[in-house]
C-alpha cells in the first residue's frame, strides 16, 4: 500500500546561495522540495508571516504549479523535534544537505559554534534520517577538505589528499565527510553523495536570486560585485606575489546554476548508487583575483578600483579541480563561463543593490 504523505526532497539551508539555486532546478523537474532553513544566514522577510524574499522569487521564476511544490520550514536542520515532525509529514526520498555556516574567519574565532553546528547538527539530522529510513543524501563539500596543493599536485582530483584543513569550518566538511563514509561503510542501506564545490560564484539569469552576504562579504565576487554598484570604494587584492601568472590567487569558479544542476545530476544517480562516492564540482580553469577584476569591469562598463594589500592568512596561490570523475559518473559538466558569471551576476546585483531587501 503506498503512502498518501507528500513525498520530496528535504533541502537543508534552502534559502541560501546555492541551495535556493538548487530548489529551482528541483522544482523546473517538478520535484516537491521541503526547505529548513534558521535563517541565520539568509534575508528573512519582515514579516515573519511570509515566506522568505528568496523563496518568494523562487516562485517567480518557476512556474505555478512547479511554485506549489515548495514547501517552507523555518527551523535548524539539528532540530530533532523539528525533524520528526517533518519525516512524520512528508514521503522524504533524499535529503540534500547545505545547512551549515560557512565563514573561513569566523570559524577560527569561534570553533565551538563550527563543530556544534555543523558536525553536531548533522549527527542529529543523520539519526533522524535513520529512524525514518530515510538513507539518501547529498552533501554540500567543499574543496577545501583537500589539503594544501603543490604545484604537482594540480590539478586536483577526488584521490588527492584531504584532512590537514586550515581553519574550522574546512575541519568539521572534512569530519562530515569522514562520518558518512563510516556511516555507509557500516549500513549498506545509506547512499552519500558528497559534492566538493570549488568557488561559486554568479546567480540566477533572471536576476531574481543572486547571492546576497550579511556584512562585509569575504569571498571576492560579491564584494566586487558590491564595488560596481559603489557600496564599497574599492576591492582590496589580498597579495599580488604569490607564484601566479600575475601574482594574484588563481581559483576555479563554477557558475551557480551549474552547480545547482550538479545536485540534479547527482539526484538522478543516488537510486544506481550505494555507498559514500565525492565529486569535484568546478570547471578546471584556474582564473586569478585580477583577471576576475577586470571581466566584472567589462561587463559594468568601466574599471572597478582596487588596491593591493597583504595576503590574507590561509590563503593558498591555486586551486583548480579535475571534474572528470562528475563528467563520467554523474554526466555532469560545468557549461558556463566566467564571462557568464560576471554577466548573470551583475544582472542580479544592479537589480538588487542592496541584496533582497530595498
Ligand atoms: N580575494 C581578494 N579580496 C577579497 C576576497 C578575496 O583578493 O576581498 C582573493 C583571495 O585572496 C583568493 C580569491 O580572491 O585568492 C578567492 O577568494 P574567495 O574568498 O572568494 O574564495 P576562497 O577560495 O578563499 O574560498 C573558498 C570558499 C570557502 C572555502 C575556501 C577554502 O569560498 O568556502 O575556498 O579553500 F573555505
Amino acid at each position: 500500500m503506498g503512502s498518501d504523505k507528500e513525498q520530496g526532497v528535504l533541502v537543508t539551508g534552502g534559502a541560501g546561495f546555492i541551495g535556493s539555486h538548487t530548489v529551482v532546478e528541483l522544482l523546473e523537474r517538478n520535484v516537491p522540495v521541503i526547505v529548513i532553513d534558521n535563517m541565520t544566514n539568509a534575508t528573512a522577510s519582515k514579516d515573519e508571516e511570509e515566506l522568505p524574499p528568496v523563496l518568494q522569487r523562487i516562485k517567480k521564476i518557476v512556474n505555478p504549479q512547479q511554485g506549489e511544490k515548495l514547501h517552507f520550514i523555518k527551523g535548524s536542520f539539528g532540530d530533532v523535534e523539528l525533524l520528526e515532525k517533518i519525516f512524520t509529514k512528508y514521503a522524504i526520498s533524499a535529503v540534500i544537505h547545505f545547512g551549515g555556516f560557512k565563514a573561513v574567519g569566523e570559524s577560527k574565532e569561534l570553533p565551538m559554534m563550527y563543530y556544534s553546528n555543523n558536525v553536531g547538527g548533522t549527527l542529529k539530522l543523520i539519526q533522524s534520517m535513520q529512524k525514518h529510513n530515510v538513507t539518501n543524501m547529498i552533501f554540500s563539500s567543499s574543496a577545501t577538505v583537500y589539503s594544501a596543493p603543490g604545484p604537482d599536485d594540480l590539478p586536483l582530483s577526488e584521490k588527492s589528499l584531504t584532512g590537514s584543513c586550515t581553519c574550522p569550518y574546512a575541519s568539521t566538511k572534512f569530519f562530515i565527510e569522514n562520518i558518512l563514509r563510516d556511516l555507509c561503510y557500516a549500513d549498506k542501506n545509506w547512499t552519500v553523495i558528497s559534492l566538493r564545490y570549488f568557488n561559486p560564484v554568479g546567480a540566477h539569469a533572471s536576476g531574481e536570486i543572486g547571492e546576497d552576504p550579511k556584512g562585509i562579504p569575504n569571498n571576492l565576487m560579491p564584494f566586487i560585485a558590491q564595488v560596481a554598484v559603489k557600496r564599497r570604494e574599492h576591492l582590496n587584492i589580498y597579495g599580488n606575489d604569490y607564484q601566479t601568472k600575475d601574482g594574484t590567487g588563481v581559483r576555479d569558479y563554477v557558475h551557480v546554476v551549474d552547480l545547482a544542476k550538479g545536485h540534479t545530476a547527482a539526484l538522478d544517480v543516488l537510486p544506481k548508487k550505494n555507498g559514500f562516492h565525492t565529486y569535484n564540482l568546478g570547471t578546471g580553469i584556474g582564473t586569478s583575483v585580477l583577471e576576475m577584476l577586470k571581466y566584472f569591469g567589462e561587463v559594468v562598463g568601466r574599471e572597478l578600483p582596487y588596491k593591493i594589500c597583504d595576503r590574507r592568512p590561509g590563503d593558498l596561490a591555486v586551486m583548480y579541480c579535475d571534474a572528470s570523475l562528475a563528467e563520467k559518473e554523474l554526466g555532469w559538466t560545468a557549461t558556463k563561463s566566467v564571462k557568464e558569471m560576471c554577466e548573470d551576476l551583475w544582472k542580479f546585483q544592479s537589480k538588487n543593490p542592496n541584496g533582497y531587501l530595498p
